[in-house]
């Protein structure tokens, strides 16, 4: 299985951060923040990985991952999204070619996790496997509404809930079969009124395909997308290597 990393995006929520570099290169204790997620691929054993970057500083990303060798990547490449704002199911499109009729595993650039999801990876066969995780906030999230009879079953994935269906967040790690090209390219930007082709839709498909399952995320999850959360990630990878606040 291939490895998708979305980095793109202006990431406005951290103005005046992002005004120096994408947020995806901003620092998570000692490591670039996307540096997580490429260790996540490698750790499931994917060495080939496309990193979709967009904006202003794009052109930071090959100063800091080079050729990807010091990571164990055996092949790194980039795509350049056009528009900032057109999401993530409209970065994921730039991934077609490099898919090649494969499967893929995707991460958002901002999901920092110790999780190991080798087991799904090697697991997997067709339709999409999304993670899920517990979070006290749902809303900030797409979010999972449960079959009530049988929980095992997702019936509808609602993009930032006011009143959420469950406590879960659907985190920004996904493997799919190679349909999710056909499905991004059905993405009304209009489905969850901020504009974007989402991966949420995308994921609606699936679930309308009856071709969707999920495991719970098992380790620590966080999306380090807002001042509060990039915090609250140094602090937990800060603390994991023996840091202690003083
Ligand atoms: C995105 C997805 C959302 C998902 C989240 C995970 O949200 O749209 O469904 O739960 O990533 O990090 P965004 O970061 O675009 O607000």
């Amino acid at each position: 299985m291939k490895g998708v990393i979305l980095a793109g995006g202006l990431a406005t929520r951290l103005y005046p951060l992002t005004f120096a570099t994408n947020k995806h290169l901003l620092p998570v204790y000692d490591k670039p923040m996307i540096f997580y997620p490429i260790q996540t691929l490698v750790k499931a054993g994917i060495t080939e990985v496309l990193v979709v970057v967009s904006g202003p500083h794009a052109g930071h990303f090959i100063q800091v991952l080079k050729n990807g060798k010091e990571f164990g990547l055996d092949h790194l490449e980039f795509a350049y999204q056009e528009n900032p704002k057109g999401g993530i199911a409209d970065a994921l499109s730039l991934a077609e070619d490099f898919a090649d009729n494969q499967s893929i595993a995707v991460i958002l650039g901002d999901n920092t996790t110790d999780a190991d999801i080798s087991s799904e990876v090697k697991n997997f066969k067709d339709g999409a496997l999304i993670f899920l995780k517990k979070v006290p906030d749902p809303q900030r999230f797409g979010v999972p509404r449960f079959d009530p009879k049988n929980r095992l079953k997702i019936v509808e994935i609602i993009e930032k809930p006011k009143k959420p269906p469950s406590d879960y967040a659907v985190t920004g790690l996904y493997l799919y079969d190679n349909k999710v090209f056909d499905y991004v390219k059905k993405c009304d930007p209009n489905f969850a009124g901020r504009g974007e082709l989402e991966i949420t839709q995308v994921n609606n498909f699936y679930i309308q395909e009856k071709k969707i399952s999920w495991a719970e995320l098992n380790g620590y999850w966080l999306d380090a997308g807002t001042f509060d959360t990039l915090l609250m990630a140094n602090l937990y990878w800060a603390k994991k290597k023996g840091f202690v606040v003083k």
